[in-house]
């Protein structure tokens, strides 16, 4: 089964196939795979609504097209390479066979424990290969998984599993990153404390330390397994039922639930990872990403195994034990394609080349990056460095409610730019709009990105409110997904993405609301209010500054911001913790009394002599205040 386009005319052949005739292009994808019942229409659509639905009526289950269909041919070749934190560890590698007897044992232990088709799972695990395990068996049995990244704070935890009304949390006792052994399940017994769906929690030993077992409820992963069958019938799941929901930061209040589906979700990571990655037969692939994230369930987990590929999972981090990690595992386990992020080549590219030189990293053929835009000097570096000159670079756009990759350079076929995302995938039609919606046609343009017409794995819905869905990405501009980010599309026709134009940080390629941040910090009881903004951080893309007003009546500045950036890490979570904190002696405010964010960007920035007008807001003379005191 392989529609992987090999020319650079076969994709502008499929390219324009795939818009003239998208019904005819997805279902001529969708037939190469295992349906247990055939679709009755390829696409029912309305933007409006929004009510999407692929292959609609068609049944089937992703799990036999991951596992059962891959049985007999290749039983015996490495589904998951598993690389430990730890190098002396050994590491594991599971078959096809062996991963499908994995993933039915323990979609026989959670049916055992009582969950079924359309129960939520919570998975709060590390990067081992049990994390994969576990979203597969959900998905096995159709219960719909929600992974939680481990980092994540008990409150922000919580927050999700009521959400969600989960009715299982799947968890390990700990987890090692680097140096440190951290406590897991410690963390879901706090959430726990204000969650009363949960009847069950299933706990893998990965560090051996200390946790409280509560009695009826929690139970070892060892334990749950025992006398289980290696044998579990896939559910029937409609194209359109939940395969899992992954909750993702924006720029009102809490986060929220973005839903994916059974049947245009598999459709649409298997034809981009092929097609973005080029992967043939044989090769290894490792994209370094968290399976907390997108990225990890999309190229990870199911693309590369809906391929039948080797994907590689890395527990540690990529500087433990030395700088060279990375390029260590890539020539241990003879990478061929390497994903990772623009924060990572930059965290790395400042221990300079001797790191790399003890590695020959031969084996590359293509190398990847996601999650922000990558910076002509990180993309040089990783490209001549790490790619050694010649492994094409594709720069891969997308977000969580796109499922799969969007706008990329296809490896070696289509033209690499550097920093350019460059040319949609075959099925993506985005446009560029100005303020008002109109389409910006034509080269050398630049406004906000949207996109026209849908894709086999756009979001649903989010989770429980699907007005918040239709607010987010429909209302904005009618007729179109607004995906929040602007665009300029060069001289050449290739796109570039400019970054966010909504009140969305994306740290070290995490997203980040800033209200969800200044929800947290007005929780500190000595903070009146306070205002979040992004800034350029050389490392993380971008950093979090966070301008509070307190009371300061026993506290001093420095124990004060001490205090705030500890607050937050609490509340959501370490990777939330503002870079900066100011304490300030007011907002610069409209005369309606709306934070100016725009100059306390320009003020975070460094770029003063951008303000603009500040004449006309309520308090002007609170600007000269704020940039005094951002100069300390
Ligand atoms: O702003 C864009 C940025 O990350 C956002 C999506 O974040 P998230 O849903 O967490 O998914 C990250 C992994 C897919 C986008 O709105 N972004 C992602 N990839 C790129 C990017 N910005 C520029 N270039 C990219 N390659």
């Amino acid at each position: 089964m392989s529609h992987k386009i090999q020319t650079l005319s076969g994709y502008i052949h499929e390219y324009q196939k795939s818009v003239l005739q998208p019904e005819e292009f997805w279902g001529r994808v969708a037939e190469s795979f295992h349906w247990k019942k055939p679709w009755s229409k390829v696409l029912d659509w309305d933007f409006e609504g929004p009510d999407i639905k692929w292959f609609v009526n068609g049944k089937l289950n992703i799990t036999e097209n991951i596992l059962d269909r891959h049985l007999f041919i290749m039983g015996d070749r490495p589904a998951i390479i598993w690389e430990p934190n730890e190098p002396g560890e050994e590491h594991i590698t599971l078959t096809y066979k062996e991963l499908y007897e994995k993933v039915c044992q323990f979609s026989n232990a959670m049916k055992a424990q009582g969950v079924g088709k359309g129960d939520r799972v919570i998975i709060y695990m590390p990067m081992v290969p049990e994390a994969a395990i576990a979203m597969l068996a959900c998905a096995r049995i159709g219960a719909v998984h929600s992974v939680v990244f481990a980092g994540f704070s008990a409150s922000s935890l919580a927050d999700r599993i009521n959400d969600c009304d989960a009715k299982m949390v799947l968890t390990s006792d700990g987890n090692f990153r680097g140096t440190k052994k951290i406590g897991v399940k410690s963390v879901v017994d706090e959430a726990l404390e204000s969650c009363s769906s949960v009847e069950k929690v299933i706990v893998l030993k990965r560090t051996g330390q200390d946790v409280a077992m509560v009695s009826n409820r929690d139970l070892w992963w060892s334990d749950v397994i025992k006398g289980q069958s290696t044998e579990c019938p896939a559910e029937e799941m409609d194209a359109e039922d939940m395969l899992f929901i992954l909750y993702t930061s924006g720029s009102t209040g809490k986060p929220k639930g973005v839903v994916h589906t059974c049947g245009g979700y598999m459709i649409y990571t298997y034809y981009s990872f092929v097609n973005v990655f080029q992967y043939q037969t044989g090769d290894i692939y490792w994209c370094t990403a968290d399976v907390g994230w997108i990225t990890g369930h999309s190229y990870i987990v199911y693309g590369p195994l809906l391929a039948g590929a080797t994907t590689l999972m890395f527990e540690g981090v990529p500087t433990y034990p030395h700088a060279g990690r990375f390029w260590e595992i890539v020539d241990k386990h003879k990478v061929n394609q390497f994903y990772t992020a623009p924060t990572a080549i930059r965290a790395l590219e400042a221990y300079g080349l001797e790191p790399i030189e003890p590695y020959s990293l031969e084996t590359l053929k293509v190398i990847g990056s996601v999650g922000e835009p990558i910076n002509e000097e990180a993309w040089h570096w990783y490209h001549d460095h790490i790619g050694k000159g010649n492994c094409p670079l594709v720069d891969t756009w997308w977000q969580t409610e796109t499922g799969g990759i969007m706008i990329s350079a296809l490896a070696g076929i289509t033209p690499n730019k550097p920093a350019h995302a460059s040319l949609p995938l075959p099925g993506i039609q985005p446009i560029i709009v100005d303020a008002d919606g109109n389409e910006l046609t034509g080269n050398n343009v630049q406004g906000n990105l949207c996109i026209k017409f849908p894709w086999p794995s756009i979001i649903r819905t989010t989770y429980g409110d699907h007005d918040r869905c239709k607010q987010t990405y429909f209302s904005t501009y009618k007729g179109l997904y607004f995906t929040g980010d602007g665009a300029k599309r060069d001289h050449d026709g290739y796109l570039r993405i400019l970054g966010r134009v909504d009140d969305v940080i994306n740290v070290s390629g995490h997203r980040m609301g800033t209200a969800e941040v200044e929800n947290a910090i007005n929780e500190h009881p000595k903070v009146i209010e306070s205002a979040v903004v992004g800034f350029p951080h050389d490392v993380k893309g971008q950093g979090i500054y966070a301008f509070a007003i307190c009371d300061m009546e026993g506290r001093t500045v420095e124990n004060l911001s001490n205090e705030i950036i500890q607050t937050v890490s609490k509340i959501i979570g370490p990777i939330a913790k503002p870079d900066k904190v100011q304490i300030v002696p007011g907002l610069p405010k409209t005369r309606s009394g709306k934070i100016m964010r725009r100059i306390l960007r320009k003020i975070a920035a460094g770029e003063m002599d951008q303000l603009g007008d500040t004449s006309t807001l309520l308090n002007p003379e609170v600007v000269e205040a704020i940039i005094e005191g951002s100069k300390k």
